[in-house]
């Protein structure tokens, strides 16, 4: 078995939630503080930890902190229930796509619901946090377990954006496999995309694979397309942020070109996600809504601060696109995999009643 680093992007210290800034990587690792749930908000927001079950398990700990403050000031235990719900509703504003986040908090506000002194509730939701911490890390290596087996002992395997230890609570989804692929001590090789235009491939995939001495290959997201075209790409594995009930899948904006791309050249598809990042309440992915994010991010160059684009550029800037299951060889999770998802295999693998 090959040695794998344990990188983690947030640590609880009881009273604060410490978040490795992503914004500085690589070039440097620097932890923020975040004392308040507005503070954990604004990080999600502003993109100091991003990535689906990161969300989901940073905005956990935003909970444990509201609660913590609502405690000092709350008169009875009604109204210190009414104000956590005022919490989990500015915590649920920050990223709309990623269902993870939902999930997370509708598990936190169901620990108060159920609560009936402010005391036990505010233990409570410290242990609920970390076991959404802990089971995250446990469902990513059993994704990599079960990744790993599906793949030959050689493979070139293209990533989009990042799906590591940095987009989860640990391990990673996607990267996850390929991590898990090189400790049993196989021969992979990355091409990872630089996935524009935040550059999350570049900065963070890149930066996750050199910790861990696995070679890859950074290339632009329109170089993929010819990569496949030359036979240099044997598989596909990419994240989720949310998957409805039929299999389709919301990913960061490029997955869908891939899947395309994909199937054009024979080459199979495969989704990485826990079933945290599953929504069974929406039939299809059309109802999954995706983020616009500021112009911003493509009229300026990312490291230098300059425009790229004239003054006037009108921008578009969907954050994810949505991936049809019809694309998808197969959804990786930590239960096993549902080869060719649809409808009825989704419900018979998650044993969901009509
Ligand atoms: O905008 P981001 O960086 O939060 O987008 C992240 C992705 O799209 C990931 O692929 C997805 O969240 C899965 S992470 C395990």
């Amino acid at each position: 078995m090959r040695q794998i680093r344990d990188i983690r992007p947030l640590k609880w210290e009881g009273d604060a939630l410490l978040l490795l800034d992503q914004r500085k990587l690589p070039h440097k690792e620097e932890w923020i503080t975040c004392k308040s749930y507005e503070d954990v908000a604004k990080a999600i927001e502003d993109m100091v930890i991003r990535g689906a079950p990161a969300i989901g398990v940073t905005a956990a700990y935003g909970v444990t902190l509201g609660a913590k403050e609502l405690a000092q000031r709350a008169k009875d235990i009604n109204e210190f229930k009414m104000l956590a719900e005022l919490v989990i509703n500015r915590l649920a504003t920050t990223r709309p796509t990623a269902v993870n986040l939902f999930w997370a908090l509708k598990r936190m506000k169901s620990i108060i619901d159920a609560g009936t002194n402010m005391e036990d509730i505010l233990l409570a939701l410290e242990t609920e946090a970390k076991n959404i911490e802990m089971q995250d890390i446990d469902r990513n290596k059993k994704i990599g377990m079960y990744g790993a087996e599906l793949l030959g002992n050689k493979e070139t395997i293209l990533t989009h954006c990042n799906t590591g230890a940095l987009a989860t609570a640990g391990f990673g989804t996607a990267l996850g496999v390929i991590r898990a692929a090189y400790q049993l001590e196989k021969d992979i090789v990355v091409y990872v995309d630089e996935t524009r235009p935040y550059l999350q491939g570049a900065r963070l995939t890149a930066w996750e694979l050199e910790q861990e001495g696995i070679p890859y290959y950074l290339i632009t997201d329109n170089m993929a397309g010819w990569f496949m075209a030359l036979g240099e790409i044997s598989c596909i594995i990419v994240g989720a942020d949310r998957i409805a009930l039929n299999g389709d899948t919301a990913n960061k904006i490029g997955t869908y070109t891939l899947s395309v791309l994909a199937k054009e050249h024979g080459i199979p598809f495969y989704i990485a996600a826990p079933s945290s990042t599953f929504d069974f309440s929406i039939k299809t992915g059309t109802e999954i809504p995706i983020e616009d994010r500021s112009p911003d991010e493509i009229v300026y160059c990312h490291c230098s601060d300059c425009r790229i684009a004239p003054e006037h550029a009108k921008v578009k800037n969907p954050a994810f696109d949505v991936t049809p299951h019809e694309n998808i060889s197969g959804i990786i999770t930590e239960r096993g995999v549902i080869l060719s998802p649809n409808e009825n295999k989704i419900k018979k693998f998650f044993e969901i009643e009509d």
